[in-house]
């Protein structure tokens, strides 16, 4: 059975990664699915986020990585997929993923959604909250691969991130880059 795990992933964190790797052992196949959202001001491009990605599941032979626009369910027929994967966080996510869920049941009755809840210890996690510590001097490296929290730092301009923002003043960010809402 193949399954599409669709998302924005801007960038792609361990909360993410967690459910690639789970959901690539539940199913044949997994494909990571970053839309092409025109409406967003992402921080990555649609090619970084791929090789970000790519570069983050390389690991995981039955994962493939690739782009979309317009509806997830006609991008998910047009891969002969059955499968719409979708991590769940917290109660706060489930009324929205729940409406898309059934959106996209109106749209195709052959595809389902599967929810992985996600696991504990990235609960808190998501692509905006990285942006929002990356953005005030803090440190992501506990929150995404190295190699992304480095492409990070550099989009915010700073090379030391403060790991004890306790301690030290806030690195106040030499350019501005607005933040999306997306998980
Ligand atoms: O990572 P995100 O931003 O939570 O992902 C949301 C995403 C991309 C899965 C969702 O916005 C989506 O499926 N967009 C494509 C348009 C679509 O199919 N809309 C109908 C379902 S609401």
């Amino acid at each position: 059975m193949i399954a599409i795990y669709p998302g924005s992933f801007d960038p792609i964190t361990l909360g993410h990664l967690d459910i690639i790797q789970r959901g690539s052992r539940l199913f044949e196949q997994v494909i990571v699915a970053v839309l092409r959202n025109p409406n967003k001001m992402p921080l990555f491009s649609v090619q970084q986020r791929l090789e970000q990605i790519r570069l983050s599941t390389r690991h995981l032979p039955n994962v493939e990585v690739d782009s979309f626009d317009g509806l997830t369910v006609n991008y998910a027929q047009m891969r002969q997929a059955q499968v719409l994967l979708r991590g769940l966080r917290a109660v706060s996510d489930f009324e929205i993923e729940l409406q898309m869920a059934h959106t996209n049941k109106t749209l195709s009755t052959q595809i389902e959604t599967v929810f992985l809840a996600t696991s504990n210890e990235y609960s808190f996690l998501s692509s905006s909250v990285i942006k929002e510590i990356a953005r005030f001097g803090g440190s992501v490296d506990h929150l995404v691969p190295p190699h992304i929290a480095l492409e990070i730092y550099q989009c915010y301009n700073h090379n030391s991130p403060i790991s004890n923002p306790t301690t030290t003043e806030a690195i106040t960010p030499r350019k501005s880059i607005p933040m999306d809402q997306e998980a």
